[in-house]
């Protein structure tokens, strides 16, 4: 095989576990006293999806941190665009439905970033509840390794000026950390005062806990590794400016953050070492 060819298969196998997120939003959503509501995942839960996700699942991978950071993200979200902010940019964004499913104003520009073939994916699948995008979806393809897509978001119509609601949700685990310095440094430079940050990351924990070894080991073998785990995730965020209030899931089950209702223990299992923050650029 080519390096190329190699490089493309991991690309796939990363961008397939967005189709795992879905179907695991679709779970929750039928669950009798669902924590998320998400009622689009279902349309994004093809037989190929579900099969994945049986065969995370199987590994011993967990749930709650996709569901989780979900009603976190849609409380967060939605209190930023009460409050003005009309312009919202979804890193990753996968298989993320907020755009179609939170009614939000048709002044709200939403901007979703992926690897190319993703969004397109996801938009033909969501053909059924097209009428229900309100606000002004944008979809680029691009690469957030690179340096060139803040150039592409910008040309796209972002603007600089406004603040804005960055979404990173389910990506760290694929980036390196000096990957993940650059982006947020980058995201750092285009961002008005007054944007807020909605990020998640698995904690070094995850990776030194036993129980977690299968499934690390599944997401290896499959080509999709998970590689970043932070200590201190608020403090990370506060070195590279973003004043952060960040929880792991068990302190939210706990009920540590105030405006979050507190999660059930089945979405918070003791291994599921993982982080949750909503950070302020001053
Ligand atoms: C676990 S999914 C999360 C998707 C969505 N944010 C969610 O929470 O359901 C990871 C997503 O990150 C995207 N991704 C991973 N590496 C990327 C990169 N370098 N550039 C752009 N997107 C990337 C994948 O294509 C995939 O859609």
């Amino acid at each position: 095989m080519t390096d190329t060819a190699r490089r493309d298969d991991r690309s796939e196998a990363v961008k397939e576990t967005s189709f795992i997120t879905a179907v695991i939003r679709a779970m929750e959503n039928a669950h009798p006293d669902p924590y998320l509501v998400d009622r689009h995942a279902e349309l994004l839960s093809t037989p190929r999806s579900k099969m994945l996700a049986a065969e995370a699942l199987a590994a011993g991978g967990t749930v709650g941190s996709v569901i989780v950071r979900g009603r976190f993200g849609d409380i967060a979200l939605r209190q930023a665009v009460a409050e003005g902010i009309t312009q919202a940019v979804c890193l990753a964004a996968g298989s993320d439905t907020r755009a179609w499913r939170l009614g939000l104003p048709s002044d709200t520009r939403f901007f979703e970033i992926d690897l190319p073939g993703q969004l397109e994916a996801k938009e033909m699948l969501l053909a059924p509840v097209k009428d229900q995008l309100a606000c002004r979806r944008v979809s680029l393809s691009e690469d957030l390794r690179s340096e060139i897509w803040p150039h592409r978001l910008i040309a796209a119509g972002y603007a600089v000026n406004r603040p804005t609601v960055w979404i990173v949700e389910g990506l760290l685990p694929y980036l390196q950390v000096e990957q993940f310095t650059r982006l947020i440094t980058d995201v750092k430079e285009i961002s008005a005062p007054g944007s807020v940050l909605l990020i998640d990351a698995p904690h070094a924990e995850f990776y030194r806990d036993p129980d977690n070894e299968q499934f690390l080991a599944f997401m290896k073998s499959r080509g999709s590794a998970f590689q970043l785990g932070l200590d201190d995730f608020a403090d990370f965020l506060g070195r590279y400016g973003w004043r952060a209030e960040a929880y792991t899931l068990r302190q939210l089950s706990e009920g540590a953050c105030a405006w979050l209702p507190s999660p059930p223990a089945r979405l918070c299992p003791p291994h599921d070492h993982h982080w949750l923050a909503r950070a302020y650029l001053a």
